[in-house]
């Protein structure tokens, strides 16, 4: 039976500010036990930079074929999904979606891109205080995707409260009610995407869901049920992560290094910098994997069937890796060695777009806006959600001062 695990059950780090600053337990933990045997869970626990790059890139030993997992999304097994496979069969499956995010379709799409920035950027253009967790993280990743795919974008609030429920995390106590929400959802959003997907096998056109409908899984065609499974994996995988980074680039801006805003100001080849350190500094991630063969690694026996937990957001700031690890520094030389796509062969497919929609929307806002400031009083527990990866933010109210 498929299961999913409880971050926060194995983490210990219960309150909310706890998840949202993860960083002095994950430096406890690389300092006093690096490799954790949790027995409740039957489960291992990594935070050293090279064990977590290990576990990610060493199919044979960290398999991901799985029966329990971090991944609170109902699993649905098919020939595209690109999950709980191994290479060679993932290769093959990965193939199918490489092509619609290779650099020539990224170049076609960054004048999209650039258009949904600029329109949303407008909107706030006459405001003085905004929350640019709604009107721009949110916003900006779902209408793009919504976009790429060739799903009406008039649909993206919809399509933004399934995919919510999808990556919601369970918690114990309501943990049927969850999946039961979680079933419906994918259910609605099944039923929403169908009809699109025979449409565009009808007439195809210019996005990814069309490609997908020409696409060959071993000299034949993906079924329209593939295809829908495959579009509602890319809607959901695309945004609540990518939000999570534009969010935490303005809170970061704000609080990790206040006063970095006017070094962009000065200097727009910081930007990619900033969305890089960014990407290292803050993103609690934790992936997992399925030990393959019974083993000793790490110092350890492992037993075949136990389950790893790769702490990303704990290898990134491993001093090992990283000088002075814990300061948010965008000048590092090696800030692009960060494990927050993963590593290997599930390497993250998006993550050239999102990097791509945080250059663009941090470069447009730099050259609109003179300088951010926090409102007063602001205080960043009372923003806080529940998310897959841990605790994120549900607001972010900044004020803004026109160039
Ligand atoms: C895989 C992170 C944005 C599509 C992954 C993995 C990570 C990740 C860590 C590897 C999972 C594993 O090894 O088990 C992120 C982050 C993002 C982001 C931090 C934003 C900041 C996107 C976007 C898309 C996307 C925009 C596409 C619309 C995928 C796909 C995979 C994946 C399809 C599966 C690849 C495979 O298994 O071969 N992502 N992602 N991601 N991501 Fe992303």
């Amino acid at each position: 039976m498929n299961q999913t695990i409880l971050l926060h059950e194995i983490s210990k780090l219960k309150s909310k500010q706890a998840q949202w600053e993860p960083f002095a337990w994950y430096k406890e933990m690389r300092e006093n036990s690096p490799v954790f045997y949790d027995d409740e869970q039957d489960a291992w626990n990594v935070f050293l930079y090279d064990h977590v790059k290990r576990v990610l890139f060493d199919h044979q030993l960290f398999s991901n074929k799985k029966e329990r997992s971090l991944i609170p999304v109902p699993r649905v097994d098919n020939r595209s999904n690109v999950n709980f496979c191994d290479p060679p069969e993932h290769r093959k499956r990965r193939a199918i979606l490489a092509h619609a995010f290779t650099p020539r379709s990224l170049e076609e799409w960054k004048p999209r891109i650039q258009a949904i920035v600029d329109e949303l950027i407008s909107d706030i253009d006459s405001e003085t205080t905004v929350d640019i967790v709604q009107k721009l993280a949110v916003s900006l990743p779902v209408t793009v995707i919504a976009e790429l795919l060739g799903v009406p974008s008039k649909d993206r609030e919809q399509i933004k409260y399934w995919s919510d429920i999808l990556f919601y995390p369970y918690a114990k106590e309501t943990y049927d009610d969850i999946a039961e929400q979680k079933e419906r959802a994918m259910k609605e959003f099944y039923e929403y995407l169908y009809p699109i997907v025979l449409e565009k096998r009808k007439h195809p056109q210019d996005d990814i869901l069309s490609d997908l409908t020409k696409a060959e899984l071993e000299g034949e065609r993906l079924t329209d049920e593939e295809v829908v499974r495959s579009g509602i994996g890319l809607l959901g995988a695309g945004n609540e992560t990518t939000t999570m980074l534009i969010s935490n680039m303005f809170y970061s801006m704000l609080f990790d290094q206040p006063g970095i805003y006017q070094e962009l100001r000065t200097d727009l080849t910081s930007v990619p910098k900033l969305v890089e350190e960014v990407l290292r500094f803050r993103f609690p991630v934790a992936m997992d994997r399925k030990v393959a063969q019974d083993t000793t690694v790490f110092g350890h026996k492992m037993k075949k069937g136990q389950m790893v937990i790769a702490w990303v957001g704990a290898a990134n700031r491993d001093e090992s890796q990283f000088a002075h690890a814990e300061d948010f520094d965008i000048h590092r030389r090696n800030n692009q060695q960060h494990l927050t796509f993963g590593s290997g062969p599930h390497f993250c497919l998006g993550a050239p777009l999102a990097r791509m929609e945080a250059n663009i929307a941090l470069t447009a806002f730099v050259k609109r806006f003179a300088d951010i400031q926090p409102v007063e009083g602001f205080e960043v527990t009372g923003h806080l959600t529940d998310s897959a990866t841990g605790q994120s933010l549900k607001s972010l109210p900044i004020r803004l001062e026109k160039a």
